[in-house]
């Protein structure tokens, strides 16, 4: 994200995210969330938790006692309101930090796990749903270099039952560069951008955190998705803590995309 959040990266290299050891880290967000960890619920982009999980609910049609997968959880903000609206959720993050967090104050119906979205550590077939929110492991990629998200979609597609739906948030390319600001380095020939962003912890100290975000344009998403075998229901611009159903614009940071993986 450009400007004013933890959406992405730390200093740290970029490393091989295959077998999550506790204490080991393997993303280069994992420092960044060590050090963030529960300031990361002040930042302003946080704060649309109910808007955004009331409007999926809507979207994904889902009911109390549904299986939901949360992708790059975070803190939970997301699991814990779907698991209040009766879903049964599971959610999972790379960061040991903030798996802790989401863990600490989980209603009932809600259950955190470490791992890597690249390599879900899940049962086939076993949710009615998916989400990935806010760059959850999809838009922040291992290597910058050769982002590498549709491993992503291929594994929250895998986790699905035939007819599971998904929801997903990619941050726009178009937005991107038009909003491009001096602090950004945008990659064209890859589609990422790179910024040095000031993040503050719980106490108040600020530290620099290079942020590397992977972003798309419509047409993008619609090929991952169809790739992983999906159905793609809709593409809409959306604003964090605004979520609607707005056609694709080139002004609007975010694109959520909605789909169902093929019914057989
Ligand atoms: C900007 S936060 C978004 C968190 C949450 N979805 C939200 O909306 O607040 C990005 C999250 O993705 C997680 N993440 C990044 N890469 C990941 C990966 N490969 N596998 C699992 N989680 C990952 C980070 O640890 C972080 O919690």
């Amino acid at each position: 994200m450009s400007g004013s959040a933890p959406r992405a990266g730390s200093s740290s290299a970029a490393g091989n995210t295959a077998g999550k050891d506790s204490g080991e880290q393997h993303h280069w967000f994992e420092p960044l969330a060590d050090f963030v960890g529960p300031a990361y619920l002040r930042y302003s982009f946080t704060k649309g938790t109910a808007q955004e999980t009331a409007f999926l609910v809507d979207a994904l049609a889902l009911e109390p006692g549904e299986r939901v997968l949360d992708v790059g959880c975070g803190p939970g903000r997301h699991a814990h309101a779907l698991a209040r609206h009766g879903c049964r959720v599971a959610g999972v993050d790379i960061a040991e930090r903030f798996v802790a967090l989401a863990a600490a104050d989980a209603p009932q119906g809600a259950a955190f796990i470490r791992g890597d979205a690249h390599a879900l550590p899940l049962r086939a077939g076993a949710f009615d749903a998916a989400i990935s929110l806010c760059q959850g492991g999809f838009g922040l990629p291992v290597d910058p270099g050769a982002p590498n998200d549709a491993s992503i979609l291929a594994g929250m597609a895998a986790a699905l039952r035939p007819g599971g739906r998904i929801a997903l948030t990619a941050f726009s390319s178009y937005f991107m560069v038009r909003h491009l600001e001096e602090t950004d380095d945008f990659d064209a020939a890859v589609g990422v951008n790179h910024e040095l962003a000031p993040v503050k912890d719980a106490g108040g100290e600020e530290r620099p955190f290079d942020l590397w975000t992977a972003c798309y344009t419509p047409r993008e998403l619609r090929l991952l998705a169809a790739s992983a075998g999906l159905d793609v229901l809709h593409v809409w611009s959306v604003t964090p803590g605004r979520y609607e159903r707005r056609p694709p614009d080139l002004e609007s940071p975010e694109f959520l995309l909605i789909a169902q993986r093929v019914a057989f």
